[in-house]
């Protein structure tokens, strides 16, 4: 087996905790493979940053999912590049990402053809071989918070870890192909203390490798995290967090994959209907879309009946009695 090659690395809770808030990317860690490298003024150069410009471009695009594969060039200097998204990030704060780590890769890895980059909300990975498709667990890395103060029981916390991210594991694995291998799952720990997993795989994988690779993520937790309140292992084909605070965007992943809904009656006029939250604000949205048209027609049916009738008895004055009548 390949031998791992960890990069290691300590994030303190607080600074994490008030940088996800926000949805600014915060730079995790970086891979540059040093093997093979090119000049400043090469082909492979003009190509990657041409690459890295249609990448970042492309960031935005409603129906990527978060993800973008992409290649350039001729042989000897093609060059392979992809992005992957954090599965709750919008697509704004998505480009925002791709687009810093593209900056941020040519500095940090100034002549190197083979490049990973983790953000929090994003990935970046390019390299000189075509790379889709395969899984990938090298380079690796991982990182943890150190502030063990807020746990009194650490065992029951580990055993919590173990079940939830094996459920997290397993969940992101089964998405449908083409859908992305995303899951985030919350768990109750104590009153004040909750579990938040994540695990997600790059889409291009299959579910087998998304498995085979979100597996060997879980089994490096024992080793390089025991007992850490928070913790994420991060590979270039997929990668797994665990926090006690809320690092993802709950609402995000709801509207993502909402429960089957109720068989919604359609309004004659399309209504401005966003994504309804709660069950109250659904029946009210229905109630409305029900009601305003039954009203509006009854009130043409109306008008258009005493129309006709003025219309058929011209030298008629309609009498007040006779309205009311009629009501
Ligand atoms: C980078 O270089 C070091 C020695 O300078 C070597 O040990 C390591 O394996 C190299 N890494 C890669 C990815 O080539
Ligand atoms: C790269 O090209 C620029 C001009 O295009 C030149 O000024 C610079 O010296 C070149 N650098 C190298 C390393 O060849
Ligand atoms: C990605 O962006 C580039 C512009 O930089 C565009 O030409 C290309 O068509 C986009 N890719 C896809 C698949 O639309
Ligand atoms: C993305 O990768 C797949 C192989 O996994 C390939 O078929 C496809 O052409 C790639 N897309 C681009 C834009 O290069
Ligand atoms: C993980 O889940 C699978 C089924 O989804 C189960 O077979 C396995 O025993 C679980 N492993 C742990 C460590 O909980
Ligand atoms: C979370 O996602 C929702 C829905 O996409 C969005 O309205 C909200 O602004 C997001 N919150 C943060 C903190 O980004």
């Amino acid at each position: 087996m390949k031998s791992l090659n960890f990069f290691i690395a300590l994030l303190s809770l607080l600074s994490l905790a008030t940088i996800t808030k926000s949805q600014d990317p915060s730079y995790l860690s970086h891979a540059c493979g040093n093997d093979t490298t090119y000049t400043i003024n090469s082909t492979y150069r003009a190509n990657l940053n041409l690459l890295l410009s249609s990448i970042v471009s492309n960031a935005t695009r409603n129906n990527l999912n978060g993800f973008y594969n992409s290649s350039l060039g001729l042989d000897p200097d093609d060059v392979y590049g992809l992005f992957l998204c954090r599965g709750d990030v919008n697509n704004k704060a998505c480009q925002n990402c791709v687009a810093l780590a593209a900056k941020e890769a040519i500095k940090r890895c100034p002549l190197e053809k083979v490049v990973v980059l983790w953000y929090d909300l994003c990935l970046l990975r390019f390299s000189n071989r075509a790379f889709f498709s395969t899984m990938d667990q090298d380079p690796g890395t991982f990182l943890f918070n150190s502030d063990q103060n807020i746990l009194d029981e650490p065992e029951r916390f580990n055993r919590l870890v173990a079940t939830t991210m094996n459920d997290t594991v397993t969940r992101a694995t089964i998405a449908t192909s083409g859908a992305k291998k995303f899951a985030v799952k919350e768990a109750y720990f104590t009153k004040s203390l909750n579990l938040y997993s994540l695990a997600q795989c790059t889409p291009d994988l299959s579910s087998s490798d998304c498995n085979r690779c979100l597996r060997i993520a879980f089994s490096i937790l024992p080793s390089c995290c025991r007992q850490k309140p928070g913790a994420s292992v991060l590979y270039p084909s997929c990668n797994i967090r665990y926090e006690t605070f809320e690092f993802y965007n709950k609402t995000a992943v709801a509207a993502e994959s909402p429960p089957p809904p109720p068989p919604v009656i359609r309004a004659p006029p399309p209504s401005p209907v966003t994504r309804p939250k709660g069950k109250g604000r659904v029946s009210i949205i229905v109630i409305v879309a029900i009601v305003i048209p039954i009203a509006v027609s009854i009130m043409f049916f109306y008008m258009g009946f005493r129309f006709l009738r003025r219309s058929a008895s011209r030298n008629r004055v309609s009498l007040p009695e006779k309205d009311g009548k009629e009501d």
